[in-house]
């Protein structure tokens, strides 16, 4: 599969298989996480992969009941291990390096036939309790990621001349 198909084709899943994910495949996906670019390749983060159900129950509970969360086999909780950095264009370095991490992560599932939802409604206090996680770690998004139980649903996007302009800014 060539990247654009995969950028194409990759849509949310928020119903998930029992099937365990096969280790390999898991291993595949964080192997994209780490040879993803980071601001000057500082590499701070960690990402938590949770296959305890009872953990993946509390998580859901901590992304305001989001069920599904709690049904796939396994969640990536992705955190930024420094949160303090600000890059010379004002933006925080954790949250744009995680982010793209989490993008390839996303991407790689959906060529080895996995799916995924990005999370981005939980309460952090409460998942950084369930998780142990340090006071200055943030996290950043919790991935679900388990055999898709839906068919893909249709992307609904801008156009192209929506969302781009030239020279300057339109
Ligand atoms: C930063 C971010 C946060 C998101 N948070 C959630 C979430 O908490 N729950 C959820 O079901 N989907 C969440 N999504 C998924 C979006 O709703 C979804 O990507 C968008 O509607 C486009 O649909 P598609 O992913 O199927 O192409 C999030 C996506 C992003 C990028």
């Amino acid at each position: 599969m060539d990247v654009f198909t995969a950028i194409s084709q990759r849509s949310s899943v928020r119903a998930y298989k029992a099937t365990p994910v096969e280790e390999d495949k898991l291993k595949k996906i964080l192997e994209a996480a780490r040879l993803s670019p980071s601001a000057s390749n500082r590499q701070e983060w960690k990402f938590i992969i949770v296959k305890d159900k009872e953990t993946r129950k509390k998580l859901a509970k901590a992304a305001f009941g989001q069920s599904f969360i709690g049904e796939a086999p396994v969640v990536i909780v992705a955190c930024g291990t420094e949160s303090t950095s600000i890059m010379a264009c004002g933006q925080l370095a954790h949250t744009v390096d995680v982010s793209i991490a989490c993008a390839f992560m996303i991407l790689q599932a959906y060529e080895l036939g996995l799916g995924t939802c990005w999370i981005g409604a939980f309460s952090e206090d409460e998942a950084k309790k369930i998780l142990n996680v340090p006071e200055h770690v943030r996290i950043v998004a919790m991935i679900p990621l388990g055999y898709p139980n839906q068919s893909p649903s249709k992307k609904s996007r801008k156009r192209l001349d929506q969302i781009v302009c030239y020279e300057k800014y339109d």
